[in-house]
């Protein structure tokens, strides 16, 4: 059976058919070990999207969050709901309250739900910043080295982890990636890659003792880029020998038409009811 990766969640909609867009990401995957949820949107679109793509989240082995950002984790009380306890993976800090700001106000973009909540849900929390099998061949990244220089921080991101009044720019050590192993080599699933996408790439590959990936899936960040780190980003494609790349959410129509551009047939647009078959 071929591993088969559906985008759930996103902004963008590329099927037609009773399926939603929302500023967010999710993306089920089904091997034959086993059937995964990676992110959950914001939580408008997860349920429907699932029924109209046929993605069963009632059987479901596994849910991974990518980050403690509410459009990635705002669906998973509808996800319980559907499926019942389950093993939820994620980094130690994704509760930590975080905030979009311009200096003058802000908006909360933490988890809009409790810890406890989740949990009585049927969430059994699986916290870890190292790298984790989360199933046969499927290994999330843990914690990101952040190496290259180009791959920086967002500013108006910032996190308040001992109190509301107190805010410090947010790292987001807790965003995490899923790299899959495949037929045809790996293949990497990012959620909003705050940590840099060559970052996670060079990270994943140095774990893994590979020097190529196959294909790389979702929320890039690029569209926060400047004109250095895209084109470094681009190099880095060429240099791992990414052969597919289907980019969702954060990356934006702008630098979307870019890498489309420049890269041709194996660019494609992670929109919702995108499918990657490896
Ligand atoms: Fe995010
Ligand atoms: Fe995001």
């Amino acid at each position: 059976m071929p591993t088969r990766f559906t985008i759930l969640c996103e902004n963008t909609v590329g099927h037609p058919f009773r399926v939603i867009g929302e500023h967010g990401f999710a993306c089920y995957i089904e091997t034959d070990r086993g059937r995964y949820l990676f992110d959950t949107g914001q939580g408008f679109g997860i349920l429907q999207n699932a029924m109209a793509l046929g993605a069963d989240l009632a059987a479901v082995d596994a849910v991974m969050l990518s980050h403690g950002h509410y459009d990635h984790v705002g669906g998973l009380p509808d996800v319980l709901r559907v499926r019942g306890p389950v093993d939820v993976h994620a980094h130690p800090e994704i509760f930590i309250p975080r905030y979009w700001s311009d200096g003058r106000t802000r908006r909360f973009i933490g988890i809009p739900h409790r810890r406890e909540y989740l949990e009585a849900l049927g969430a059994r929390f699986r916290f870890s910043a190292e790298m984790t099998e989360v199933g046969p061949g499927l290994h999330l990244t843990g914690e990101v080295p952040r190496r290259t220089d180009f791959e920086r921080g967002d500013p108006h991101l910032i996190a308040c982890p001992a109190g509301a009044d107190q805010s410090e720019p947010d790292p987001i050590r807790d965003d995490i990636s899923l790299a899959v192993e495949t037929d045809r080599g790996l293949v990497l699933v990012l959620g909003c890659a705050h940590s840099g996408m060559v970052n996670i790439i060079e990270h994943v590959l140095a774990r893994s003792g590979r020097d190529r990936l196959h294909a790389v899936i979702g929320g890039t960040h690029l569209g926060f880029a400047d004109d250095a780190q895209f084109e470094a980003t681009i190099a880095a494609i060429d240099r791992y020998g990414i052969e597919r790349l289907g980019v969702s959410h954060c990356t934006g129509q702008a630098n979307a038409a870019r890498l489309h551009a420049r890269l041709g047939d194996r660019f494609f647009f992670g929109c919702v009811g995108a499918v990657l078959e490896v």
